[in-house]
């Protein structure tokens, strides 16, 4: 008897070491340095995000682009799609903050470069949108990532940290892209 067996869905993740990263993470910290974070609302780290939704988002995401198009060309490539940034935004973690567990929306990707990083500051954890089918667990996936990595997901998946136990803190820039 053959039994076949296959996935029938499967999650998608990139990830990618920013070329050159010391030169562009002195230009995205200028870049954000316009942007000053504040006291997020939803948790108790530092974010931008909310300033940079309104038009003055455009001129971040238009320099953003400029400083990271070959990364954007690749991820493209990678994804086999057009790819538009439509938003971004820098959020940092002082010691003992966090980021509760949220999702980007139901379609499209998002991405998260870890901008100040150390090894022992915590990684984002992805949550699997099903149980394990055995277990019943819920599944994590918790990628070890290091300064200057891009890692880009679907949107829909939701993520979250845990808290910052250093004294240095960890800062990312987040983007959300639409594909078509
Ligand atoms: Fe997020």
């Amino acid at each position: 008897m053959n039994i076949e067996w296959e996935p029938m869905f499967h999650l998608p993740k990139w990830s990618l070491n920013i070329k050159d990263f010391k030169k562009k993470k002195e230009q995205l910290t200028d870049l954000l340095g316009e942007y000053p974070e504040k006291p997020n609302p939803f948790g108790n780290f530092l974010t931008n995000r909310a300033a940079c939704e309104d038009d003055g988002g455009r001129m971040l995401i238009e320099h953003f682009i400029l400083i990271l198009e070959e990364e954007l060309k690749e991820i493209a490539k990678a994804v086999q799609k057009n790819v538009a940034v439509t938003s971004v935004w820098s959020a940092s973690y002082p010691k003992n903050t966090y980021h509760p567990v949220h999702n980007h929306g139901s379609v499209g990707l998002s991405g998260i470069i870890y901008l100040d990083y150390e090894p022992k500051h915590p990684q984002t954890i992805f949550v699997c949108p099903w149980n394990n089918w055995i277990t019943d667990e819920t599944l994590l996936s918790p990628p070890k990532v290091e300064e200057g990595q891009l890692v880009l997901v679907p949107s829909m998946l939701l993520h979250y940290t845990e808290p910052n136990l250093l004294s240095k803190p960890k800062r990312i820039v987040g983007f959300d892209v639409k594909l078509s």
